[in-house]
């Protein structure tokens, strides 16, 4: 067995290789251009991204941050906007959501999805039109859709009948009326984490298409004085790669679609096919551009409705993900550097940095692969395989699973984690009551604060004691 090698540790054999998609890169400094914001670059190892260097922005706003990439963000909306040009395009809030970001969407000429009464008091603050607002959830309070309706927001997407009773009492009460969408489940088994797919039949969201209770639902909606029948609504689930999905989907609820107009006797103007575009997390992704996704979505959706003798619906989309993640990067201080031996001499390098799970939890939740670079320096060492891990009293608290670094990786030196823009801040915690970072958005040489780091005064605000 050999563990030791005259040219050290990081040469022994056993060393270890990772993931069979993991290649080992010829230079570590290098970035993989797929996997970062559009102005990310690198200078003698200094990243920087919309033309600020991260050491700069770390040495004024601390680490770690979420670095927001406002060129790109606009970028990839503006892509989704004119790729679908004959569909509205939903930026959907869940991903990531601020007021900076939902001006940006309004500037880009998109509309919101929002799925709370939280997002809702976001883009109210941010004076997003509330026509273009799409409201979102399976267990809208009475509260919440009482403040949607009086708002005017756009569409309200049901999910249940009893939504469906409470929206009516509202809308008799307010004498208002609003236009609803069906949320329906085209029973598609969708080929993403299971905690991410939505529209098989065992799972909580929508009216099931093939129990017919999302017919019954339309039924109910329009035989509601208050409510105005838009369409169905249909999302799959959220990272995925594969159209045959959508393909499965939009045929079976453009079947529903004809199917209210034959036995319901209306024709509904709308339909939403939802969002779960696919990103490169790392090398093994091979996502579709915009352009290519409008191509095949209107592909399947001609040939259906000619298919079925119907005239198209208007289609709207809810990409959160693509347009949001990757236009951000975390940047994260290392704080230790301890090279873990395992069974049989190989080293693994466990690499601590002043985060975790508490700013990304995809990794320990659905076991998701990120990448990560050396963003402070450049380093002529061997790479070798790392494990990014945070700070929690967790041994499942792990950032980027495996990545090969620069084998003389050292406390204090920077590392640059790209495609942290969706589901990292939004679903960041307090665990260990470490303090959320900051979002901090970059452009043309200017870092601005768009969300501000928390302190431990906003920690013990709640705490009445
Ligand atoms: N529309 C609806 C109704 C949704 O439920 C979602 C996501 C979207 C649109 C946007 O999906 P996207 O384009 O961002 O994939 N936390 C998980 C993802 C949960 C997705 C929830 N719904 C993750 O980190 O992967």
């Amino acid at each position: 067995m050999t563990t030791t090698h005259e040219a050290g540790w990081a040469h022994a054999a056993g060393a270890l290789r990772g993931p069979t998609w993991l290649r080992q890169p010829a230079d570590p400094n290098d970035l993989v251009p797929q996997l970062w914001s559009s102005t990310a670059r690198k200078a003698e190892g200094v990243l920087s991204v919309g033309g600020v260097s991260l050491p700069d922005l770390v040495a004024e706003h601390g680490s770690p941050a979420y670095v927001l990439d406002e060129a790109d963000f606009r970028a990839r909306a503006g892509a989704f906007r004119d790729a679908f040009a004959a569909y509205d395009v939903y930026y959907a809030g869940k991903a990531f959501l601020s007021t900076a970001v939902a001006r940006w969407v309004a500037e880009e000429g998109l509309c919101l999805d929002v799925c709370s009464g939280g997002e809702l008091s976001v883009a109210e603050r941010a004076g997003f039109p509330m026509a273009r607002v799409g409201f979102h959830g399976n267990n809208k309070s009475v509260a919440e859709l009482t403040r949607a309706v009086r708002l005017g927001v756009g569409r309200i997407i049901v999910d249940s009948f009893d939504e469906i009773e409470r929206l009516a009492a509202i809308t008799a009460e307010l004498g208002a009326t609003v236009s609803v969408m069906v949320r329906v489940t085209a029973g598609v088994e969708a080929h993403t984490h299971e905690y991410i797919a939505t529209a098989h039949e065992d799972q909580k969201f929508g009216f099931s298409i093939a129990s017919g209770d999302a017919l019954e639902a339309v039924r109910r909606v329009t035989a509601t004085p208050g409510l105005e029948i838009l369409g169905l609504h249909s999302h799959i689930g959220s990272q995925i790669f594969d159209s045959s999905g959508f393909e499965v989907a939009a045929r079976r609820v453009l079947a529903l679609h004809a199917q209210v107009r034959e036995e319901v006797g209306v024709t509904m103007p709308e339909m939403d096919l939802g969002g779960g575009f696919g990103i490169a997390y790392t090398t093994q992704d091979d996502p579709s551009d915009p352009a290519q996704l409008a191509t095949e979505m209107t592909k399947i959706v001609e040939h259906e409705c000619r298919a079925l003798g119907i005239e198209e619906p208007r289609l709207s989309i809810e990409p959160g993900r693509a347009i949001v993640g990757p236009a951000m990067c975390t940047v994260y201080e290392v704080g230790t550097v301890k090279r873990v031996r395992l069974d049989g001499g190989a080293v693994r390098t466990y690499v601590s940095v002043d985060g975790g799970m508490s700013d990304n939890i995809r990794t320990a939740l659905y076991d998701a692969d990120y990448s990560c670079t050396l963003a402070s320096r450049a380093s002529a060492a061997v790479p070798v395989l790392g494990r990014v891990v945070g700070k929690h009293c967790e041994a499942g608290d792990v950032v980027v699973k495996d990545e090969f670094v620069p084998a003389d990786l050292a406390p204090g030196d920077l590392l640059a984690v790209p495609g942290t823009g969706a589901y990292c801040r939004s679903m960041a915690s307090n665990y260990n009551h470490l303090l959320r970072p900051p979002v901090v958005a970059v452009r043309d040489g200017v870092a601005r604060v768009v969300v501000r780091r928390e302190t431990e005064d906003d920690l013990l605000a709640t705490d009445l004691g």
